[in-house]
């Protein structure tokens, strides 16, 4: 099982960095392979059909879609953009529709958020299934959202509360089972 991670934020300190890398660490130990991409692998500019019929599809659009098929799952956290995803996730996602064969198509998909608000950014994650089930991807219907992320992690990169840090490690366990069954892998833990 190889999983492309990552967050959909670009700045250095984004809590969203801070909580897919968690999210990759417990997929390793849980025996998947992680491609912890940076999102600013995957700057593109403004999706514009002229730019698309006279240039082609953008070239960080197309590493996108080479590390989406190289992949068995994704994992995204978001920020929460005005009770929304940010445009530059939705942007890349209009490019990536663009491509054929489109690489969303039939890929499994765990959704988490992290945002100081005391929502944890929920509101924004079904904003994104949307597009997402609407390209074919089965986005699990369990999602991870981080309430006061701003005060959620140690020194260390940890979630201070245990209790959050079990439940990230139990969805991920679970997405993977799930990807694994929606794929056509059943893993050896599953039997
Ligand atoms: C343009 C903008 C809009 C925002 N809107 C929301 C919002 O609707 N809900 C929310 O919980 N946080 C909102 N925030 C705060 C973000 O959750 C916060 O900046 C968060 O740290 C961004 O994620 P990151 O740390 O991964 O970059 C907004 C931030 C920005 C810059």
């Amino acid at each position: 099982m190889k999983i492309l991670a990552f967050a959909a934020s670009l700045r250095a300190a984004s809590l969203n960095r801070k909580l897919i890398a968690l999210a990759a660490d417990a997929a390793r130990a849980a025996g998947a392979e992680v491609d912890l991409a940076d999102f600013h692998e995957f700057d593109m500019p403004l999706y514009d059909q002229d730019v698309q019929d006279s240039a082609g599809i953008p070239e960080p659009c197309l590493e996108l879609c080479r590390r989406i098929e190289l992949a068995d799952a994704l994992m995204i956290s978001t920020p929460e953009y005005n009770f929304s995803f940010p445009g530059t996730l939705k942007n890349a996602i209009d490019w990536v529709s663009r491509v054929k064969p489109m690489p969303l198509k039939g890929q499994v998909c765990y959704l988490l958020a992290a945002s100081p608000s005391l929502v944890g950014g929920l509101r924004c994650l079904w904003h994104l299934r949307q597009p997402l089930e609407g390209l074919g991807t089965f986005v699990l219907p369990t999602m991870y959202s981080l309430p006061q992320a701003d005060k959620a992690f140690g020194e260390d990169g940890q979630l201070v509360d245990p209790k959050r840090a079990e439940t990230l490690t139990a969805q991920v366990q679970q997405f993977i089972e799930t990807a694994n069954l929606l794929r056509g892998k059943v893993s050896s833990a599953a039997g």
